[in-house]
């Protein structure tokens, strides 16, 4: 009986470590500048420093700058992998504190719309690459376009960044309602950046959920804020991320806190970042996919 259990526990130790389901983060925004590169990048880092091993994805294709945030220049690019002539790892450059990279191409239009065909090819590539990754964050384009929406249903949590302007914060509004009323969506996690104080946060906060309890069948968790600060913009010159440039800085606090965040949060047996459990949804012939 022992010795059931034993080899029991052996095997259970062996799927543990061959599939640990990452948790796959979208960070997305109705309007641009509001930081979600700055967001994606110094959170990773911040994840890398706790020792988790982080993939984060340049999902702005046509227009990513992830890259430059980190001052890296990639030979290939997520475009390579879609047309089939390369695969996910042949791609990847690492990034500080063992992060890997996944960039995108700037100043093309040919990927700005994937087909779904295309979707399929990277689907399956990310598909082989998760059981290796604790966390995978997705840097967003800004605004409603189809591959946004795509990339924020293939994950599991949506991090929605928001300024407190009322541009940014209507825009923002208007993700979180396609992202609901189109592909289902219903929890989403609000985190406001360059805000000035903790009330001018949560100010933010309250307008968004205000609405969105009164017009929206969602839930919008707030998960903190980010303050402005001087040595972010720094760092950006320097193109390194502020939580390794300045590890003291105000926002390099919160980003530390934020990655403790994460890692909290609860990860699902059958999470929707799972992209085989997509996968698997596509080939059942589920059409939320083909809307996206
Ligand atoms: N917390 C912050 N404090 C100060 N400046 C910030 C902060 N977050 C972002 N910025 C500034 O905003 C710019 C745009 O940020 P970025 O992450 O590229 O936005 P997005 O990816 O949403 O387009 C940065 O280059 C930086 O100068
Ligand atoms: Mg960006």
């Amino acid at each position: 009986m022992a010795n059931v259990e034993q080899s029991e526990g052996v095997i259970l130790n062996k799927r543990e470590a061959v599939h640990r389901n990452p948790k796959v983060i979208a960070v997305t925004s109705g309007k641009g500048g509001v930081g979600k590169t700055n967001v994606v990048g110094n959170l990773a880092v911040s994840l890398a420093k706790m020792g988790k091993s982080v993939v984060i994805l340049d999902a702005d294709l046509g227009l990513g700058n992830l890259d430059v945030l980190f001052g890296v220049v990639p030979k290939y690019t997520l475009e390579h992998v879609i047309l089939g002539l390369k695969t996910l790892p042949e791609i990847m450059i690492p990034g500080p504190c063992g992060i890997q990279i996944l960039p995108t191409s700037s100043g093309s239009e040919d990927f700005t719309h994937l087909t779904p065909e295309q979707k399929l090819v990277l689907l399956s590539e990310l598909d082989r690459l998760e059981n290796a990754v604790d966390v995978f964050l997705i840097d967003t384009a800004a605004g409603i376009s189809s591959n946004v929406l795509y990339f924020n249903t293939v994950a599991q949590d949506i991090v929605v960044v928001v300024s407190p302007e009322p541009t940014s914060i209507s825009d923002a509004y208007a993700i979180m309602k396609i992202l609901s009323l189109r592909h289902g969506e219903k929890r989403f996690k609000l985190l406001v950046n360059m805000a000035r104080s903790t009330r001018q946060s949560l100010d933010v906060y309250r307008k968004l959920s205000l609405v969105a309890d009164r017009f929206l069948d969602i839930g919008i968790d707030y998960v903190g804020f980010i303050p402005q600060d001087d040595y972010l913009r720094m760092a950006v010159f320097e193109q390194k991320a502020v939580v390794e440039l300045f590890p003291g800085a105000r926002s390099s606090v919160v980003f530390t806190d934020l990655a403790d965040k994460v890692m909290q949060w609860p990860s699902n047996d059958l999470p929707k970042g799972n992209c085989q459990f997509l996968w698997k949804r596509l080939l059942n012939g589920s059409n939320s996919m083909e809307k996206c």
